[in-house]
């Protein structure tokens, strides 16, 4: 494993090993630090859109480290505009260990990990969050003990972030299935893509336009924003046709008894979550925030650790 771009294209035994890697690292923090396995090195992080999450938790996880990390925002690189991203990447690989980009166009992390002779890590692009998708899994993980056989329910947009949760889902032996709006749906190279992943784990997909369907007997109810950064001018439309999918007490009422909700966060309380359902007892969304620095210590030291 070179880089860390998307998780349809890793084995299912990276993505297990990288899980693996994460419970002990997170165990290590835990019981008094990290060892300093990236000492000396400097993670590159290219935003061309805004975080709180990824790029604290990478910043500190590159720290707990031994290492450090360099912001660039949207004003210093100008990425494919100011500066081509061939030559972005060539530049920055005479200077820091790896880089970690948070994109628009899926194409950008592709193309950076073209040229770079540095490790590249996809921050999320448009088209999907896999450093998410490993922080999820190890909160499932560590609520339900084991993976195997357990039922997840995205409700919302076919966006992003439910792209990697199919996709780490199906990789590690979950059945998935997902409600969206008519004309919401994953594009269907990802649905094919993630069908695929899970025939060959014996798992289930279902795609229903009935939030109610998706999360029946579900042990994860999980949501994500209805407009994604980069759709902001079609918010008053999306608000109206995702209404029916919020993600309530209602809802949650008729998944499994001990099910979890998730949510990447940022929330937007009142449209697809409620606060009660937030805050409630059901909720690990705080746990999950916190997974992502112990999941991407996993990803950093698998790529950049000598
Ligand atoms: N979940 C997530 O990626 O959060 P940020 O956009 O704040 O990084
Ligand atoms: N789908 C959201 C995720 C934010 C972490 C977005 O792309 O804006």
């Amino acid at each position: 494993m070179k880089h860390f771009l998307d998780l349809a294209s890793l084995s299912t035994s990276e993505i297990e090993h990288l899980l693996q890697l994460a419970v002990h690292l997170k165990l290590e923090w835990e019981s008094g630090g990290n060892r300093p396995v990236l000492k000396n090195q400097i993670l590159g992080m290219v935003f061309q859109k805004p975080s709180l999450r990824t790029r604290v938790s990478f910043e500190v996880g590159m720290k707990h480290l031994g290492g450090d990390a360099i912001m660039l925002g949207p004003q210093e690189i100008g990425l494919g505009k100011r500066e081509s991203i061939g030559d972005v990447a060539r530049v920055l690989s005479g200077y820091v260990n790896g880089i970690m980009a948070r994109v628009f166009a899926h194409q950008h992390v592709t193309e950076l990990a073209k040229y770079a002779s540095v490790p590249v890590i996809n921050g999320l692009s448009d088209d999907s969050h896999p450093c998410q998708a490993m922080a999820d899994v190890l909160t499932i993980k560590e609520r339900f003990g084991s993976l195997r056989g357990l039922k997840v329910a995205y409700i919302g947009d076919g966006n992003n972030v439910a792209t990697s949760l199919l996709y780490a889902a199906a990789h590690l032996g979950m059945d998935f299935s997902i409600a969206t709006p008519e004309g919401y749906e994953m594009p269907s190279r990802v649905r094919e893509r993630g069908a695929g992943i899970a025939a060959h784990s014996g798992t289930d997909v279902i795609w229903t336009t009935h939030p109610e369907q998706a999360v029946e007997g579900a042990h994860v109810i999980y949501t994500d924003t209805w407009v994604s950064m980069g759709q902001e001018e079609e918010t008053a439309a999306r608000r109206a046709t995702f209404a029916p999918y919020q993600v309530n007490s209602d809802l949650i009422s008729q998944a499994h008894a001990d099910a979890i909700v998730l949510h990447c966060l940022p929330a937007h309380r009142g449209d697809e979550i409620t606060d009660d359902v937030a805050d409630g007892p059901h909720s690990m969304i705080f746990d999950q925030a916190e997974n992502r620095l112990h999941a991407q210590k996993a990803i950093l030291v698998k790529l950049m650790a000598p």
